[in-house]
């Protein structure tokens, strides 16, 4: 049985958490999150105030984790050290290196979308692979085919912005606070069916890149875009401005980038045969999305898993976990560990 630390500072979380476990039996010790409020001001994350929150959070930060745990003694330490903000990576990565040295202890750099693969095992026993996974953050879409657990195909991806990003986007066009998606799946739920402001006329925004004559080969079949959407949002709002009609504007964008979701994720999970869909990101806190997803599923007997909102956004837990998966195969990383902005998920082929 292994303790470990896990470290997750790539946006705007200072995160830390303390698993303990084995092979697929891992209980979270500990898991403390810190959300820098201070971006809201800003209306999105800025990088340097960023790396600034983190470095005066990461210390307490650990500290509350390891005495939440019961223990200050870990096995070993996991780090997000890529993707996200570098100045906010490094300073996970220069504490996860002192921590290793200073303990003696192995270390271990996660790729955080790997991370955000394990969130939901760690709340669900069940949620392994194989199964699709549909990866919704600010940052990122990906719909991957895991077939185990450090074997991912890369089957589609935005092609513009991430769905996180779209929902933060629509909401600033609806003059709604940062971040976005929350208040969009609110005021979306105010509209009992998209009707536009007339009351006549269904509003109805166009599904981005799905038609149903796209076929596997296609390079469109799995991949997704939001930038189109965002601009019919534009439009509506553009054309009726008051604030009544934000509701039906907010309830028909919600509804395309649901369904675009839902069609991209089954179509993934029958053409691989897999009997399980787990989903992750924060833009898995969506209500609206987890439930079309369960009745896209239901008559075909595919579970659908998705994690409460604390595991679904950005935390420590879900890095920790994923370290323990590299760390029990014989991983490990150097005090040459560095942070990179971009990087492919490792062990993630092209379809
Ligand atoms: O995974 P996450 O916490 O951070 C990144 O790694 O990016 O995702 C944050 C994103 C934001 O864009 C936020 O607006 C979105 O998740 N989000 C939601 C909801 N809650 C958070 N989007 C739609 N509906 C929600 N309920
Ligand atoms: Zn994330």
């Amino acid at each position: 049985m292994t303790r470990i630390l896990g470290i997750e500072t790539s946006c705007d979380e200072t995160s830390a958490a303390v698993l303990e476990g084995a092979g697929d039996d891992v209980r979270v010790r500990s898991l403390v999150i810190l959300s820098q409020d201070v971006h809201r001001v800003f209306g999105g994350v800025v990088p340097e105030i960023a790396s600034r929150a983190h470095l005066t959070a990461i210390v307490p930060v650990v500290d509350q984790a390891l005495a939440d745990s019961g223990s200050s003694d870990v096995d070993a330490v996991a780090v997000t050290s890529a993707p996200g903000l570098v100045g906010a990576l490094l300073v996970g990565v220069a504490f996860g290196k002192a921590f290793a040295f200073a303990r003696r202890v192995p270390m271990i750099g996660v790729h955080h979308m790997e991370g955000h693969l394990f969130a939901t095992v760690l709340e669900d026993a069940a949620a392994v692979p194989p199964f699709t996974a549909l990866l919704v953050s600010g940052g990122h879409t990906l719909l991957i085919d895991v077939e185990a657990w450090g074997r991912y195909r890369l089957l589609g991806r935005t092609r513009d912005d991430a769905a996180g990003e779209a929902f933060d986007k629509v909401a600033k066009l609806l003059g709604l606070p940062y971040p976005g998606g929350p208040h969009v799946e609110r005021i979306a739920a105010l509209a009992a069916t998209p009707r536009a402001h007339d009351g006549q006329r269904a509003l109805r925004f166009a599904r981005p890149m799905l038609r149903r004559d796209q076929r596997p080969g296609d390079a469109e079949y799995y991949d997704v875009s939001f930038s189109g959407l965002k601009t019919a949002v534009l439009n509506a709002v553009k054309s009726s401005p008051s604030d009544a009609d934000r509701a039906p504007i907010a309830r028909a964008f919600q509804d395309a980038v649901v369904d675009t979701l839902v069609e991209k994720t089954a179509r993934a999970t029958h053409a691989y045969g897999r009997r399980r869909v787990v989903l992750g990101g924060g833009v898995a806190c969506n209500g609206a999305l987890v439930a079309a997803m369960r009745e896209r599923f239901a008559r075909d007997g595919v579970d659908v898993f998705a994690p409460t909102p604390r595991l679904a956004t950005d935390n420590a837990a879900m890095i920790a976990r994923a370290g323990l998966f590299h760390l029990e195969r014989g991983e490990r990383s150097g005090l040459d560990l560095n942070a990179f902005a971009a990087m492919p998920i490792p062990g993630l082929v092209a379809a």
